[in-house]
């Protein structure tokens, strides 16, 4: 990970190896923290963050489920995330945002811990190799089945959340894959361990609901938008995990990996086993509206300069 000049840490800007916490951290010992992945592209106008607004509103919204209480709104957030990535001079970059429970009280109970929001900003962008953008990554249904959403509020983007994603990659990497899809207690398909997946069959285009415990992906709202502008017919539908191997065409959505082809699940090859059509429609139209080529969907990105 290539290191970065300045986190901002509650309030300030910090040099980035100042940036430290107490071991004793509630979040640390018990996953009591919520966060945003969120990505800052080029534009022909300057470096512009990808629907800052709606990542923050999903900041707040994971927060609620966990009874954290910010000392900043919503304005200040997206203030202070604007100011970091200019602090840092990157114009690509992914923006992490944390917020945990800090140091002071180590029972279960999180409430009696402040809680500290923490704003990085990284050089790092391309966390599924990019050859596999054409090619199609290898993928494997995960032996680790998704964490249930009467068990975790799946809703939240919880760190806790990414031990059941963590062992399902780890999982999907020992035996050769690149990437593990999760299966719910209902047998249905939800997500692989940290994109939205979505699948083609007669150039229509389905995905899992919200409910079988998919995060809310921004990518994923993206994507649908995208099917709308372009007149594809869109499925949200329920998926059982032995109608996995039968569809045209297979990817994955997410602000770290953008639009991923799915070429393998479990060895049996999806399609042909390289980008589909549909998918490299989808890629190329997510593409343009991320770097402001796209008119209508400018309003999605906060320009930095
Ligand atoms: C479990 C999980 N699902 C889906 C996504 C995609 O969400 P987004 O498109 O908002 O990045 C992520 C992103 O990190 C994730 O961790």
């Amino acid at each position: 990970m290539l290191e970065s000049k300045k986190i901002w840490v509650d309030g300030h800007l910090v040099n980035y190896d100042e940036a430290k916490i107490h071991v004793l951290t509630h979040g640390l010992h018990y996953g009591t923290g919520v966060f945003e992945g969120i990505r800052s592209y080029n534009t022909n106008n300057g470096p512009a963050i990808f629907r800052l607004d709606d990542h923050i509103r999903r900041l707040f919204n994971s927060a609620k489920a966990y009874f954290m209480d910010f000392a900043y709104n919503k304005d200040e957030l997206i203030q202070s995330s604007i100011n970091t990535v200019k602090a840092n001079n990157l114009d690509e970059c992914y923006i992490r945002i944390i917020a945990f429970y800090g140091y002071g009280k180590l029972g279960v109970n999180p409430l009696p811990n402040k809680v500290s929001i923490v704003i990085s900003v990284l050089n790092w962008s391309e966390h599924i190799k990019k050859e596999n953008r054409e090619e199609g990554i290898n993928t494997m249904v995960s032996p680790w089945m998704k964490v249930d959403v009467r068990s975790m509020p799946t809703h939240a983007k919880g760190v806790a959340n990414y031990a059941n994603s963590a062992l399902a990659r780890i999982e999907a990497l020992k035996s050769g894959a690149d990437e593990a899809i999760m299966i719910n207690s209902n047998g249905f398909v939800v997500e692989a361990s940290a994109e939205n997946i979505f699948f083609v069959k007669n150039g229509e285009i389905y995905t899992p609901p919200i409910s079988t415990g998919a995060l809310e992906g921004i990518t994923r709202d993206t994507v649908i938008e995208i099917t709308k502008q372009n007149n594809i017919l869109l499925n949200i539908e329920n998926i059982s995990r032995d109608e996995l191997y039968y569809f045209e065409e297979a990817f994955l959505t997410g602000t770290a990996s953008e639009i991923v082809p799915i070429g393998k699940i479990d060895h049996r090859v999806i399609g042909d086993g390289k980008i589909g059509p549909v998918t490299q429609k989808i890629q190329n139209c997510y593409g343009q509206i991320v770097r402001g080529k796209i008119e209508n969907n400018r309003s999605w990105l906060t320009f930095i300069k």
